[in-house]
């Protein structure tokens, strides 16, 4: 793993899309999965940005998301089909064919997550932005979740929906449940880069870098992908002296 550990969230989001605007002006076909969450949102702003001084063009980029609530519609402020549009594709040239992000309807649930599998299977990913959950889940694969998945349904852990209720109303009215990819699609991605920032998150990145790995702490399986990048403030690196 590189660890790098930044002054605060502004540098950390500098530091990513340095990452992200290096691929993409070296393949322009490159394809990315991409995070939702506080995490990411610098990152995308600064991508916005680098799209603007035309330093980068996302016309051949492809895209495919993590995760998307299953409960409420993609028309919903809180999806993340709602938040990609807001923090990065509606301000950018990508093809809307180009982007992908699980579909949430419920009815044919298990059969999207099947289709989603196989679309990644098709189209193997460069890199691809995390973010880590305080219980140290990536994507939306919560601890106990066997690291052997691959695109699948989850019923959210109870932390992960307290943590989100931030975006919500209330607890209640956070979903229950979601679709995400699994950890084995995650760990196919060539290159992993992960975001984290804040003291909420201290724990989880301590015992994702030199915990166990094991299915109780997801984020810790990243100990074994080859090419994985952690950017952190110092806030979320605070036990890292504690090894
Ligand atoms: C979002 C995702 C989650 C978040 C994690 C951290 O697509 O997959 O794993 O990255 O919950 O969320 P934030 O960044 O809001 O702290």
């Amino acid at each position: 793993m590189n660890i790098i550990i930044c002054r605060d969230y502004s540098e950390i989001s500098d530091q990513a899309a340095q990452k992200v605007i290096t691929l993409l002006k070296s393949n322009p076909y490159a394809k990315l999965g991409l995070a939702t969450g506080s995490s990411p949102i610098g990152l995308y702003e600064r991508l916005v940005k680098a799209y603007r001084l035309k330093e980068i063009s996302f016309k051949d980029v492809m895209t495919f998301n993590l995760d998307e609530y299953v409960g409420i519609p993609r028309s919903h402020s809180q999806s993340y089909y709602s938040f990609m549009n807001e923090h990065l594709f509606k301000h950018i040239d990508i093809q809307l064919a180009n982007i992908h992000i699980p579909d949430n309807d419920i009815e044919r649930i298990d059969e999207i997550a099947k289709e989603y599998n196989r679309l990644l299977k098709k189209n193997p990913l460069d890199l691809q932005v995390l973010g880590i959950g305080s219980n140290g889940h990536i994507g939306f694969n919560e601890p106990g979740t066997p690291l052997g998945n691959e695109t699948f349904v989850v019923t959210l852990d109870e932390r992960t929906r307290k943590d989100n209720s931030r975006f919500f109303g209330s607890l209640d009215d956070v979903p229950k449940y979601a679709i995400t990819m699994g950890i084995k699609n995650i760990m196919r991605a060539k290159e992993l880069l992960l975001i984290a920032s804040g003291i909420e998150k201290a724990e989880a990145v301590h015992q994702m870098i030199y915990g166990d790995v094991t299915s109780q702490l997801p984020a810790s399986i990243l100990q074994l992908h080859p090419n994985c990048t952690i950017i952190l403030d110092e806030p979320a690196a605070s036990k890292l002296k504690e090894k």
